[in-house]
């Protein structure tokens, strides 16, 4: 069973691999790809739920969308995360929530979109064993006070990084999504911490890299211009869906091996 052990002694050993995953399917595949860890993303609002921003998600979905990786997933650690206003309001309920994600869909740990008031309730969460991992910077949560741009820019900002990240390090955080952030901040909190530096738009020094699935195997609309494509899966997908409009319309589909006749059949009208 994979542990967050095995994600700690992989820092610096050689990076570590994240991506988000949705379902079961996704979830196997990625995993044959080599993945380390698979994290369910809030994200699946955008990508699956046809939500404008990750706000809507609901602990239910969470939880469901969770249980759906983890039955596609052997070796792979699967990382829930915590949707927004589901951790953070009440400490009782913020517990339940993320206890939920491994006592009813078997995550084996939490991501929480993370600032000053996530440090006492990741400590709580740590001396549970409810693994957290944190996540600063761009918090997409956060979109009405801070949009979707780059984060710690300014002198300021980038030291209120550097002493949250420290701090959840200190709650018992085991590793840190760095997101959208400059790469030399990326760095100075990657060589500051023991704990694995995960990063999504925050340069090459981080311990890990995470990607959106959809950004990375190309099927997203309008990705965002850290991500990188890796394929053409928006066009492949889009070429098959005409091929069967086509084939249907043309009659071609189905053909006689689609299809199977029974000669003992008696067809008289009733
Ligand atoms: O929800 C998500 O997909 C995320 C990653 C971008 C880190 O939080």
């Amino acid at each position: 069973m994979p542990t967050v052990r095995d994600v700690r002694e992989q820092a610096g050993e050689e990076p570590i691999t994240m991506l988000t995953a949705y379902d079961a399917t996704t979830a196997a595949l990625a995993e044959t790809a080599g993945v380390d860890v698979l994290l369910v993303g809030d994200s699946v609002g955008n990508t699956v739920l046809g939500h404008e921003t990750t706000l809507p998600v609901t602990v239910e979905e969470m939880e469901s969308h969770t249980a759906a990786v983890v039955r596609g997933t052997e070796e792979a650690l699967v990382v829930a995360d915590m949707p927004f206003l589901s951790v953070g309001v009440d400490r009782s309920e913020s517990i339940e929530h993320c206890g939920r994600m491994l006592k009813e869909a078997g995550a084996n740990a939490v991501k929480i979109e993370s600032g000053p008031h996530t440090v006492e309730l990741t400590e709580r969460l740590s001396d549970l064993g409810i693994p957290v991992m944190a996540h600063l910077g761009l918090t997409p949560q956060h979109v009405n006070r801070l949009g979707y741009t780059r984060q710690g820019t300014t002198q300021e900002a980038a030291e209120e990084i550097h002493e949250l990240a420290s701090a959840h390090e200190d709650a018992g955080a085991f590793s840190l999504v760095l997101e959208h952030v400059p790469a030399n901040l990326a760095r100075a909190v990657t060589e500051e911490l023991s704990i694995p530096t995960i990063g999504i738009g925050a340069g090459p020094d981080c311990d890990g890299q995470v990607l959106v699935v959809d950004d990375a195997v190309g099927l997203s609309e309008s990705p965002p211009p850290f991500a990188e494509a890796f394929g053409d899966v928006r066009g492949a997908y889009r070429d098959a869906l005409a091929g069967y409009v086509d084939a249907v319309e043309d009659g071609s589909f189905p053909a006689e091996e689609h299809s199977h006749v029974e000669g003992d059949l008696d067809l008289d009208p009733v």
